[in-house]
């Protein structure tokens, strides 16, 4: 299958897929890419001030356009953003050019963790902490008919990142 040197890990906002990545591509001894960085790049802002100054559609647009164009080299661990998947036919474009893993979390893990973190997030930032985990439920409830389409699925708690390096070995080979 063409593209199987490039892996994407998708999931919600707070599943850990920076970190993951960084560790995977260590693993591996592959690239890594932090497209909500190079996003930040490309628009000279950062997240927070891309969506205060032009708004969530605006970032939608520069999401998929830096999603489809920065050409990673082969051998790239590329970690997305909460929405990527979810947004233009950026999930059918993963699923075509390269290996798709989803972190998968509860929402308790995932209002947990972005209870630490929720003030830097542009979609979460005004939603009081007592409302966070009926927020996040239902955001990953109408986002996983996207994140479910992935080729390897795992729990993103506890990851055992040299398991996840030999399921990328492994679908390497097939
Ligand atoms: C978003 C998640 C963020 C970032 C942006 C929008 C989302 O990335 O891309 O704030 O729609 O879930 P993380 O998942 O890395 O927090």
């Amino acid at each position: 299958m063409e593209g199987k040197e490039l892996v994407y890990i998708i999931g919600f906002m707070g599943s850990g897929k920076s970190t993951a990545g960084r560790k995977l591509a260590a693993s591996l001894g592959w690239n890594f890419i932090d497209l909500d960085r190079k996003i930040e790049e490309r628009a000279g802002k950062t997240i927070p001030q891309i969506f205060s100054q032009e708004g969530e559609a605006h970032f939608r647009m520069i999401e998929t356009e830096v999603l489809k164009n920065t050409r990673p080299l082969s051998e790239t661990i590329i970690s997305t953003g909460g929405g990527t998947p979810c947004h233009g036919n950026n999930m059918d474009f993963m699923l075509a050019t390269g290996l798709t893993v989803y972190l998968k979390m509860t929402p308790e893990q995932l209002a947990n963790r972005l209870l630490e973190s929720s003030g830097e997030r542009p979609l979460i930032k005004n939603i009081p902490d007592d409302q966070l985990h009926d927020f996040i439920e239902k955001k990953l409830a109408s986002r996983e008919k996207w994140y479910r389409r992935a080729k390897v699925i795992i729990e993103g708690i506890n990851l055992d990142i040299s398991n996840l390096t030999l399921i990328i070995r492994s679908n390497q080979a097939d």
